[in-house]
């Protein structure tokens, strides 16, 4: 079974900060999941909501704000306001972090709500300069923003992530067709979509599944009887391991 920490060790750190990111360095695991989106002036950052008032003291949209402005911002966790580590931070310094390890990155697109120009251009752009192609999964809900970055890229790794919401509604046939034509890897799923024959399903065409997220070992280990190949969790320390 494959595990992802969640935003990093996020149920113990503030999460997608180096800090919970540089928690799992020593941490037995496949690899990560952050999320992604845009300053206004165009860098990339790695958070999770669109806005910056859970997790930082401060309000307002990451598209509104530049790059200084949300760097500026302090945790909201009362412990954590004033460690370094745990400010908002770019894209770039937290693949740095990984580039000499063997960890996997899964780099979501947050593109659901905004629609970030040249997100997956971007994203595409910095692996390829760090030279991280082989160690990075993109995924995202958005099938449209999947395919784009097909396009910037052939071989990278590529998950689709299915919510209740977004999978109920599309014709099942016209999602595999989209995963088979454009080459991809994984299916994304909240773990409460999984049983059995969801599994084989996508292992009959060659994909593998990882289950989000996963934070009671009853989760765990229902979905390691039915096979699935991966979990992203909050408690990426605490969850038996095998690096497949
Ligand atoms: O990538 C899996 C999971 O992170 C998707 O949901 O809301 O935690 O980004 P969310
Ligand atoms: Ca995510």
């Amino acid at each position: 079974m494959k595990i992802f920490a969640h935003r990093g060790l996020s149920g113990f750190y503030p999460e997608n900060t180096i800090l919970a990111f540089k928690k799992c360095l020593n941490l037995n695991i496949y690899g990560i999941e952050l999320d992604v989106q845009k300053s206004k002036d165009n860098h990339l950052v790695v958070i999770h909501d669109e806005k910056v008032d859970r997790t930082f003291i401060g309000s307002g949209y990451i598209k509104d704000m530049t790059l200084e402005e949300l760097k500026s911002l302090k945790s909201s966790f009362k412990d954590f306001e004033d460690n370094e580590d745990c400010k908002i931070p770019t894209l770039e310094e937290v693949l740095k972090l990984f580039k000499p390890t063997e960890f996997i990155i899964n780099i979501e697109l947050k593109n659901s709500k905004t629609k970030y120009k040249d997100l997956e251009k971007d994203v595409i752009k910095l692996v390829k300069k760090l030279k991280m192609g082989k160690k990075v999964i993109i995924s995202s809900f958005r099938m449209d923003s999947l395919k784009k970055v097909r396009k910037y890229s052939s071989k990278v790794k590529i998950a689709y992530l299915v919510s209740d919401k977004f999978y109920k509604l599309r014709p099942k046939f016209l999602i595999f067709l989209d995963l088979i034509n454009y080459n991809f890897s994984y299916v994304n799923p909240n773990h409460k979509l999984v049983d059995k024959n969801f599994i084989k399903k996508y292992h009959s065409k060659n994909l593998q599944v990882l289950c989000y997220t996963v934070n009671t070992i009853e989760d765990y280990e229902r979905l390691s009887k039915i096979k699935a190949d991966g979990i992203f969790t909050d408690f990426a320390n605490i969850f038996p391991l095998t690096c497949d």
